[in-house]
């Protein structure tokens, strides 16, 4: 497509039966923790009745996190519940408190204590923001690993909460090797929302966090979708939101796991049947999916349940940004969480890509858009780009009568 290349993988593996990444158990804890968070609200869940008017699908609905407990991304969710959950087996270990629960830390009960654990890790901004948020809220120190690529916006709103911000040289992937080397060094808690061999237990709590967000979408949605576009950074989302479709829907709806045309690790292990790795500068306007190393439990889980893959360009992230923008104003949304709209627009004019994905006009897609404007300045900087092709969204932007329904349904 001239303007927006894009490539879509689809699964030779879907379906097969696999290993359980996120235990029941684990969800009703995260769910029950977050759920009782001072501020908690289930956010919005957005009909967009004219954008599957015009792509002539049944439904389309835009899951909005913009509001996610002022953090502005679903991040908030699972950083934060993760730190708590650390903190708390960290007081255990000390002989200090047996069970904290979060009302305990937030108390100030066990201040004393917390003051003298360091928790850490490495972000594109967002994952950053919500583990400093829940260290400042759960009393511990916290130091956040950044790469030159993360803007100064992001860098702010995560050094407001408390946290010292180091950069380090390289790509997210060699900041996330920082922290864990700071982690082993200090005597840190490292609070990745990624996974490897031998950690695993933190990230899974932050994907259990992340599941909220799916299971409150889908709680609100009508009738249960056929297509859900959901995008992957390290996949640790996508594999959260692919649990709970398969836990209350089976393997009917489709998941396509989209990713940046330069950072689509998961779409190269998809392609290679192994986890693999995407090295370099990962350079995409899409800061938060810029991760060239698969989370070895989010593969574990979108290796068999993903259909399909895509990889799209950042110019049509910017083009679902102004869309979103210029026809509904309440839907302010960042580069990385538009990429499943993007991903649905482009997949949608392909007559190829529409039938290798099943899109008619019975279809009901799920959409997540996983942040609003994280950096407020790059947003409208964005959107007022004057040189953007807007391709296959011109038709969108031109629709008659284009009457976005103003009341989230949920
Ligand atoms: C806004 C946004 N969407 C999606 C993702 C992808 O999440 P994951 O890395 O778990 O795949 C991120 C990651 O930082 C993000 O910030």
């Amino acid at each position: 497509m001239i303007g927006h290349p894009f490539r879509l993988f689809p699964n030779p593996r879907h379906g097969v039966p696999g290993v359980v990444v996120l235990p029941e158990g684990g969800w009703r804890r995260a769910r029950d923790a977050i759920t009782a968070w001072p501020g908690y609200a289930p956010t919005p869940l957005l009909p967009l009745e004219d954008v599957a008017g015009a792509l002539g699908l049944a439904s389309v609905h835009y899951k909005d996190e913009a509001a996610r407990f002022g953090l502005g991304s679903f991040k908030a969710l699972g950083g934060a519940h993760a730190v708590s959950r650390a903190v708390a087996q960290e007081l255990a270990r000390r002989g200090i408190a047996t069970n904290a629960t979060p009302t305990d830390l937030e108390s100030g009960r066990y201040a004393a204590a917390t003051a003298g654990i360091t928790v850490t890790c490495a972000t594109d901004g967002n994952h950053g923001r919500s583990v400093a948020w829940g260290a400042r809220r759960f009393g511990a120190r916290c130091v956040i690993f950044v790469h030159p690529g993360v803007t100064q916006g992001r860098r702010d709103a995560i050094a407001a909460f408390g946290a010292e911000v180091r950069e380090v040289p390289g790509n997210y992937d060699d900041s996330v090797r920082a922290s864990e080397v700071a982690a082993r060094d200090g005597g840190w808690l490292l609070v990745s929302d990624t996974s490897w061999p031998g950690y695993t237990e933190v990230p899974r709590e932050v994907m259990q966090g992340y599941r909220l967000m799916a299971e409150e979408a889908l709680d609100a949605m009508p009738a249960p979708p056929s297509h859900v576009f959901i995008q992957g950074g390290v996949g640790g989302v996508a594999a959260a939101v692919s649990v709970a479709l398969r836990a209350r829907h089976g393997s009917s709806p489709r998941l396509v796991v989209v990713e940046p045309d330069r950072a689509a690790c998961l779409l190269a292990s998809a392609e290679a049947g192994a986890l693999t790795t995407v090295p370099g500068e990962l350079d995409t306007v899409m800061a938060g999916l810029a991760c060239g190393e698969p989370s070895l439990l989010a593969w574990q889980e979108l290796e068999r349940a993903a259909f399909a893959f895509m990889a799209i360009p950042d110019s049509s992230a910017i083009a679902a940004m102004r869309l979103l923008a210029q026809r509904e104003a309440s839907i302010r949304a960042g580069e990385s969480g538009v990429a499943g709209l993007a991903a649905l627009v482009l997949a949608a004019h392909d007559p190829a890509a529409r039938a290798g994905l099943g899109l008619e006009k019975e279809s009901r897609i799920l959409l997540f858009g996983t942040e609003g404007a994280t950096d407020p300045d790059l947003y409208d900087r964005l959107v007022s780009a004057q040189d953007v092709d807007m391709g296959p969204f011109t038709p969108l932007l031109e629709m008659k009568n284009y009457n976005m329904p103003r009341t989230p349904l949920k």
